[in-house]
């Protein structure tokens, strides 16, 4: 008895400390753009017995949660690293099974992004991918095109260096063919030429499963993110998780260089 009373006032507290947290974010400014790399599905699911696709199928499950909370929240934009250029390497069934994770999504989430006014984007080369994948991605962003609300950019077949190398090879023939002036490049043509073009660089980047590195994502737009690495494995990531992130990030302090 005594046990099952002291549980449910721990549960109250908790409640009301989560309670508390969402009200002090909301007090201070948010980040604008938070880039989110959901790495530890695989982890997560071996630990439980489970094959690596049930990770997957969980880490999903998160991305729609973090979604809803950013839209709730007035977060401008988010991008998720979905799939790298370097994740072709994996087992067949693993690919073939994140391949099937934008069509699945299509089928029971675009109404819910349509009617929160969402606009979905792709980043990375949507034409290697499968065509019922492809086909999928492009209605995300046809069926979302005019929408004024958050800014959901899934990077998929991304690949950061790949991104600028094409940039600049654009840029060269730009100039080439005389559309622009070579003394006139500067990092605003740089921006345009990116997969990112007219989104702010993001403000806070989250990775996920404890490793501390960003492999290939938006090298060139995080030089003045606030990075923020978490043991938590993207399937075990909470609201509160999110909330936790966001108010870390209101507490660093943000000088791009200045004293
Ligand atoms: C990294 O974990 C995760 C991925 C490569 C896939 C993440 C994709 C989603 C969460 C869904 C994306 C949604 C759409 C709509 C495209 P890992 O497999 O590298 O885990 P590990 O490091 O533990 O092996």
């Amino acid at each position: 008895m005594i046990e099952s009373i002291k549980r449910l006032v721990g549960n109250k507290k908790r409640e009301q400390g989560k309670k508390e947290l969402l009200e002090q974010i909301k007090k201070a400014p948010l980040p604008e753009h938070v880039a989110i790399i959901t790495d530890g599905n695989g982890r997560w699911a071996k630990k439980r017995g489970l094959p690596r696709t049930a990770g997957h199928a969980a880490g999903m499950k998160r991305v729609r949660e973090v979604i809803r909370e950013a839209d709730n929240l007035g977060i401008k934009v988010l991008t998720f690293y979905s799939f790298s250029t370097e994740n072709w390497k994996r087992p067949q069934e693993e690919v073939e099974y994140l391949m099937k994770l934008p069509i699945e999504f299509l089928k029971t989430g675009l109404k819910e992004l349509v009617e929160r006014n969402v606009k979905v984007q792709m980043l990375g080369e949507k034409s290697k991918t499968p065509t019922q994948t492809q086909q999928a991605l492009i209605k995300f962003e046809e069926e979302t095109k005019h929408n004024t609300g958050l800014i959901l950019n899934f990077a998929i077949n991304y690949g950061s260096r790949d991104e600028i190398l094409r940039a600049v090879k654009n840029i060269i023939d730009d100039v080439q063919n005389g559309h622009i002036d070579k003394e006139e490049i500067d990092e605003q043509t740089m921006n345009r030429y990116l997969l990112t073009k007219g989104l702010p660089d993001p403000d806070l980047v989250i990775r996920t499963s404890g490793e501390i590195r960003v492999s290939n994502f938006l090298l060139w737009q995080l030089a003045y993110s606030e990075l923020l690495f978490t043991d938590t494995m993207w399937p075990d990531f909470t609201i509160e998780h999110f909330h936790q992130a966001i108010a870390e990030f209101q507490r660093r302090s943000r000088r791009f260089g200045a004293v």
